[in-house]
C-alpha cells in the first residue's frame, strides 16, 4: 500500500514536474461545437495546434457555411513555442487575373446594385484550402488527410443545423436561389429549410477527399480546378486556369505593439486590423484610462476609435500593390501628433478631420483559438465575406465560393451607394488581395498570454480593442472578455454603434452631451473566442462569446 503511494506520488511528481508540457492541458475556442470537437480530436492523435488549426478550419468550413469556407479566405496567425516564431499565414482571396477597377460600375460610373456580393463576379480566388496546406506542410505533426477526416466525415454524414443557420439562409435566401447547387445543398426543395434539417454535403466531401489526397493540386489543379472555372464561367464570371494555379498564401511578418505592459502580436495588411488596433492603443495609452470616470473613458476610446478608422480608409490595402506606411501608423509619435487634437470636452466631428472610408455592412466570418500543451498557439479569422459568400456554388464541387471582392473599394475616390467613399490603396487590381478587418491577436503581459479574435466586419477591430483594454488592465478572465458589451465607431458615419446593453442611459446622456452621435443597433454583435494562459504556472482557461453558440474548452 505504502509503496503503491510512492509509485502514485512519484507518478504525479514526474507528470507535473518533469515532464509538465507532457502534462499540460489544451485550450480550444470556437463558433461551433463539431468544430471544437475536431480539433480535439486530432489534438489525441497526436497533433499539436497547428493541425488542430488545419481540423478546425476545415470543419467550420462544413458546419458554419454561412462564416467561412474552402471557398473562402482568412488570416491564421501563429507562434510555435519551441524557438519563439510568430508568423501569420495569409490565406487571403486574390482577385481573378480578369479583374478590373471599374468591374462593377456600369456605363455612367455608378455601382450595379449586387454585382459585387452576389454570384460568381462577386467572389476573389479561394484561399483557404492553400492555407491548409502550408499550415499542415510547414508546421503541422500529422497528414493532412488525418486533419481534414472529421471534416470530410461531417460533411458525407451531415449534421442537424443550428438556429444561426436558418436565419442566415433566410437573409441570402434570392442569392442561395439563383444557384442551383447551392440551392440544392443548402435549402430545402427551394425553400429556407425549417428547424431540424440534416445538411449533408456529398460533393463538398469529394472535395476535401481531393485536397486530403493530392494536397493543392487536389483543388488548385485537376478536376475541382475544372469544375470550378467551369461552372464560374457559365454563370457569368471570368475565371482562367492561372487564377488557381497561381493562387499562393503568403507569410506575413505579423504587426507588434506595446500598450503599458502588454505585448500585442496581430495581423499585417492586408488587414487593416492589427495596424487600427495599435493606433488605438498607442493613442490610448497617453491617458490614464482606468482612473478616469466612464463617460471619459468612452469618449476617449471612441475618439482614438475615430483616428484609427480614419487611417485605416485613407492608407491600407494590399502590400504587395501598394505602399502601406505601416511604420509610421504604429509608432508613438504619430499617436501623440494624434491624441493631440483630442479634447476631453468635446467630440471631435469626423468632418474635422481629413480622410474618407468607405462603410461596410455587417459581415459574417468566424474565428478559433488554440493552444496545445507545448505551448503553440493558433489565432484564426476566416470568412466568405457576407453570410453564405455569393450564394454561389460551381456545379459539382460542394464549394460555396466567397464575395470578398466586395472588400475592395469599388468606386475609389468617389461617394459609394451610401454616400462614402474609399481610398485608392485598397483599389481593385488583378491578383490582388481585398482589405479586411479581421484581427487575429495575441496579447501578453509577462508570462500571461491571451490568444483572441472575432467576426463581425468593420466592427472586429473595436471588439477585439475593448478586450485587448480588458486584458491589458490586468483582468484574466476570457469569459468576461467576450461578454463585455461592445460599443464601435468607425469614423464614417459619424456615429458611434452601441448594443442594446452596450452603453447605459447616463453614458448615452454623458457622450451626448460631449456632441457624439449615437446609433443603437438594436442587437448583440460579435462571436469572440477566447483563451487565457499563464505560462508559468500553466493554468489555462476558454471562453466562448455567449452571444453564440460555440464552444471553449480545456482539456
Ligand atoms: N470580409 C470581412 C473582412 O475581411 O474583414
Amino acid at each position: 500500500m505504502a509503496k503503491q503511494r510512492i509509485g502514485l506520488l512519484l507518478a504525479l511528481w514526474l507528470g507535473v514536474f518533469v515532464n509538465p508540457a507532457e502534462a499540460a492541458p489544451a485550450a480550444i475556442a470556437t463558433a461551433y461545437p463539431l468544430a471544437t470537437e475536431a480539433g480535439f480530436e486530432i489534438l489525441s492523435r497526436g497533433g499539436n495546434a497547428f493541425d488542430a488549426a488545419v481540423a478546425v478550419s476545415a470543419a467550420l468550413a462544413v458546419v458554419e457555411p454561412s462564416s467561412s469556407g474552402i471557398g473562402g479566405g482568412g488570416f491564421w496567425l501563429l507562434h510555435r513555442a519551441s524557438d519563439n516564431f510568430s508568423t501569420m499565414v495569409d490565406g487571403r482571396e486574390r482577385a481573378p487575373l480578369s479583374a478590373r477597377v471599374d468591374m462593377y460600375l456600369d456605363a455612367t460610373g455608378e455601382p450595379i446594385p449586387k454585382l459585387s456580393i452576389d454570384g460568381p463576379l462577386s467572389a476573389g480566388i479561394p484561399g483557404l484550402p492553400a492555407g491548409l496546406v502550408h499550415l499542415t506542410e510547414t508546421y503541422g505533426n500529422l497528414p493532412l488527410a488525418t486533419s481534414l477526416a472529421p471534416a470530410i466525415r461531417l460533411a458525407r454524414d451531415g449534421f442537424v443545423v443550428d438556429e444561426h443557420y436558418l436565419k442566415m439562409v433566410g437573409y441570402r435566401l434570392d442569392a442561395l436561389r439563383a444557384s442551383s447547387a447551392a440551392a440544392a445543398i443548402f435549402l430545402d426543395r427551394g425553400d429556407a429549410p425549417a428547424s431540424g434539417f440534416r445538411l449533408v454535403q456529398g460533393d463538398l466531401a469529394k472535395t476535401l477527399e481531393a485536397l486530403a489526397e493530392q494536397g493543392r493540386d487536389g483543388f488548385y489543379t485537376g478536376l475541382v480546378a475544372q469544375q470550378l472555372i467551369a461552372g464560374v464561367n457559365a454563370a457569368g464570371g471570368h475565371w482562367r486556369t492561372q487564377d488557381l494555379t497561381a493562387y499562393r498564401v503568403k507569410q506575413r511578418t505579423p504587426v507588434t505593439g506595446q500598450y503599458r505592459q502588454m505585448k500585442i502580436t496581430t495581423a499585417p495588411p492586408p488587414s487593416s486590423g492589427g495596424v487600427a488596433l495599435i493606433t488605438a492603443l498607442n493613442i490610448l495609452e497617453r491617458y490614464a484610462l482606468d482612473e478616469v470616470d466612464d463617460i471619459t473613458r468612452k469618449h476617449l476610446v471612441v475618439e482614438a476609435m475615430r483616428r484609427a478608422y480614419r487611417d485605416r480608409a485613407q492608407y491600407l490595402g494590399d502590400p504587395d500593390f501598394t505602399q502601406v506606411p505601416v511604420a509610421q501608423l504604429i509608432d508613438k509619435t504619430y499617436a501623440a501628433g494624434l491624441a493631440a487634437g483630442i479634447r476631453r470636452d468635446r467630440a471631435t466631428p469626423s468632418a474635422m478631420l481629413p480622410g474618407r472610408a468607405k462603410l461596410q455592412r455587417g459581415r459574417d466570418t468566424t474565428h478559433f483559438s488554440i493552444i496545445d500543451g507545448d505551448g503553440n498557439r493558433v489565432a484564426a479569422t476566416l470568412s466568405v465575406n457576407l453570410p453564405f459568400g455569393s450564394g454561389f456554388v460551381p456545379p459539382g464541387t460542394g464549394v460555396l465560393l466567397n464575395d470578398e471582392m466586395d472588400d475592395f473599394s469599388s468606386k475609389p475616390g468617389l461617394p459609394n451607394a451610401y454616400g462614402l467613399v474609399g481610398a485608392e490603396a485598397n483599389a481593385i487590381a488583378p491578383g490582388k488581395r481585398p482589405l479586411s478587418s479581421m484581427t487575429p491577436t495575441f496579447l501578453e503581459i509577462g508570462d500571461d498570454v491571451a490568444v483572441l479574435g472575432t467576426p463581425g466586419g468593420s466592427r472586429i477591430i473595436t471588439m477585439v480593442l475593448l478586450a485587448a483594454l480588458e486584458f491589458g488592465e490586468g483582468n484574466k478572465d476570457p469569459a468576461s472578455w467576450v461578454s463585455l458589451p461592445r460599443y464601435h465607431h468607425q469614423f464614417l458615419p459619424d456615429v458611434i454603434q452601441f448594443e442594446t446593453d452596450g452603453l447605459s442611459s447616463a453614458q448615452q446622456d454623458g457622450l451626448s452631451a460631449l456632441g457624439h452621435q449615437l446609433k443603437p443597433v438594436g442587437r448583440r454583435y460579435g462571436n469572440m473566442q477566447a483563451i487565457w494562459w499563464d505560462r508559468a504556472s500553466g493554468h489555462i482557461r476558454a471562453a466562448s462569446d455567449p452571444r453564440r453558440q460555440g464552444l471553449a474548452d480545456v482539456r
